[in-house]
């Protein structure tokens, strides 16, 4: 009894440390031990003021709710992917794909940006960062307005807040048009569609050509959150590497590009980038 009770004030005693404990450096709210010395690598590459070109998968807005492609967690078959993401589904099954990326659209108004993003946009703060992003949320965005501070963010598979028109150049920001409803284009009449870039589609031409001269430039590629797997967004950090910039990785898991990464930490974003900042901050401060 009495060593119960012992044992229950210990343990509060210890709850309460733990409270004044920053999250992420609260070993039980880490899902893998942090690799520091990889950290630590990484963070002597970005000290300085590098040109630093950041290429951003889905893995980044998983901590915010958003579940990615690929990869364990990930909650589609390759052949659901295939079919919901290319624009041929436009044609033979409109219905349910337009009511996935509505879906998609709506679950925007209750997804926050996570750890991940806000150091990211702190980072981008310590050099010349520019920032390609495959995702189509708005959380690098709401990050950067928080933080009052907005590097430049190419949209390589565009955007789930906008609309455009199938069939002509109309394109509108509006996310609270029902896409579901399938709704007429006001110029022409056509089908509208959400601005997001489909298998089968070139990607903005000025978002993937700046991009590609970024990665020609640049001191240092950040590889955050992707597999690596869809083309040409993967070009990005290879056209980086032969170009003689470092590759740093931040992924949980094994991707198609840690082979060419000349850092890899294994780890979620959310949980290695705020560490991260800190130490590169330090490092800037010596
Ligand atoms: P994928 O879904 O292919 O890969 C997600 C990656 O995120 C995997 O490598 C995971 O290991 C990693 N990951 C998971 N949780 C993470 C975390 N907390 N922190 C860091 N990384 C984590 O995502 P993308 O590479 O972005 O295209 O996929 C690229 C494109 O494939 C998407 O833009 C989409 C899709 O088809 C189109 O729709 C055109
Ligand atoms: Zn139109």
């Amino acid at each position: 009894m009495l060593k119960s009770i012992a044992r229950a004030v210990v343990r509060k005693v210890i709850d309460r440390a733990a409270d004044l404990v920053p999250p992420m450096l609260d070993p039980r709210l880490r899902s893998q031990r942090m690799n520091l010395p990889a950290i630590d690598r990484a963070a002597h590459v970005l000290k300085g003021k590098p040109r630093v070109l950041v290429c951003v998968g889905s893995g980044l807005s998983a901590e915010s709710g958003v579940p990615t492609f690929r990869g364990p967690g990930g909650i589609y078959s390759d052949e659901e992917i295939a079919h919901l993401t290319h624009v041929d589904t436009f044609e033979t099954d409109r219905e349910h794909m337009l009511r996935w990326y509505q879906e998609r659209r709506e679950q925007l108004h209750s997804i926050h940006p996570n750890p991940g993003h806000h150091a990211l946009i702190g980072l981008s703060q310590t050099g010349e960062y520019t920032v390609s992003t495959q995702n189509v949320d708005h959380l690098l965005e709401a990050a950067s307005d928080a933080a009052g501070f907005r590097p430049r963010i190419y949209h390589l598979h565009g955007s789930l807040l906008s609309v455009r028109c199938h069939q002509c150049d109309y394109e509108v920001e509006d996310l609270h048009l029902d896409l579901s409803k399938q709704p007429g284009c006001p110029k022409c009449g056509g089908p509208l569609r959400p601005g997001v870039v489909w298998f089968g589609e070139t990607l903005p031409e000025d978002a993937l050509e700046k991009s590609m001269e970024v990665a020609r430039n640049a001191d240092v590629c950040l590889i955050l959150g992707t597999s690596g797997l869809v083309y040409p967004a993967a070009a990005l950090p290879e056209t980086a590497r032969r170009h003689g910039a470092t590759l740093i990785e931040v992924n949980p898991h094994l991707s198609a590009l840690s082979d060419i990464s000349d850092v890899v930490i294994r780890g979620k974003t959310g949980e290695v980038l705020p560490v991260l900042l800190r130490r590169v901050q330090d490092l800037n401060q010596d």
